[in-house]
């Protein structure tokens, strides 16, 4: 790669966010996401994930927030660019899937028209390239390519496919950063693993770096390589996924492995095994 920060850091943050009137949602948050990993990002409620979300992707002005310190991307200060440069990195160099599938996708525009316009956001060619750009991408996903599913509407799939066509636009692009905030939230538990199973297997395929953004850590135990835990505005524990279940340091990382679901038989959960380990 070209234009890296240091030690093979892509994005490296330093960042206190206010929104006008308030006091600062996220404090002094210091976050690093290496090339190619799957950085999980956990915190409860309202401790401020989607608006450091927000401020990588350029998006707190129209929120009425500020903020101070430096996102630093490759040789870029995310902070010190223009609406203009901002909008020719978003969707392509770095893109967004959100929770709600069927309230991202437009609901009076087939699928193929909403591909073909997320393709042209940021590539010129002919038509015949752009068909060929937007099967590719179904197929990445795992999805039929042909036109009986290219001619649907929103409200004529599941919600795991509109999630899967919401994933296709932005790695359409070959992003190197990929933001999933809640991304398999809404979503009943088999579809939920089967998209981070395919999270998973885009990061690999491709080595698009992840920022996955949940509130629930064990859903992010199978995906993330490293974990980083917010708690009231500020980072206060980031290691890799083994080291944060094995060995938590901070009270609230502790609380939240606490909170974990206790239903799995045979003491498979990683909460479980990581008592186990504590009282050999
Ligand atoms: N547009 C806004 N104006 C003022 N305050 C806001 C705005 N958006 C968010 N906040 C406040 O900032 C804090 C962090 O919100 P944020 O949405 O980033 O949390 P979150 O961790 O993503 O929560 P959730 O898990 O519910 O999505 C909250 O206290 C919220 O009330
Ligand atoms: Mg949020």
């Amino acid at each position: 790669m070209n234009t890296e920060t240091q030690n093979g850091a892509l994005l490296s943050a330093n960042l206190t966010v206010r929104y006008t009137g308030k006091p600062p949602v996220l404090r002094d948050v210091e976050l690093e996401i290496r090339e190619g990993e799957v950085l999980g990002l956990v915190g409860q409620s309202g401790s401020g994930k989607s608006t450091l979300a927000m401020a990588i992707l350029g998006l707190l002005e129209k929120k009425r927030a500020r903020a101070e310190g430096s996102i630093q991307f490759r040789n870029l200060d995310l902070l010190n660019l223009s609406e203009r440069e901002l909008r020719s990195l978003r969707g392509r160099t770095i893109s967004l899937v959100l929770q709600s599938p069927l309230s991202s996708l437009n609901p009076a525009l087939k699928i193929r028209t909403q591909l073909k316009e997320a393709w042209r956001a940021h590539a010129a060619g002919t038509g015949a390239d752009c068909t060929n750009a937007i099967r590719a991408c179904l197929r990445s996903v795992s999805l039929p390519d042909g036109e009986e599913f290219l001619r649907k509407y929103p409200s004529q799939m599941s919600v795991g496919q509109a999630q899967r066509v919401l994933i296709a636009m932005a790695v359409m692009h070959r992003p190197a950063l990929l933001i999933a905030d809640e991304a398999t939230s809404a979503l009943d538990v088999i579809t939920q693993s089967e998209i981070l199973e395919l999270f998973r297997s885009l990061n690999r395929s491709t080595g698009t770096a992840i920022l996955y953004i949940s509130h629930d850590l064990a859903s992010v135990a199978g995906i993330c390589d490293r974990i980083a835990i917010l708690h009231e505005g500020q980072i206060v524990e980031c290691g890799a996924t083994e080291q944060i279940f094995a060995n938590p340091q901070h009270d609230y990382t502790r609380k939240l492995m606490a909170a974990l679901p206790r239903v799995l038989p045979a003491d498979t959960s990683p909460a479980r095994k990581s008592e186990a380990a504590a009282a050999r």
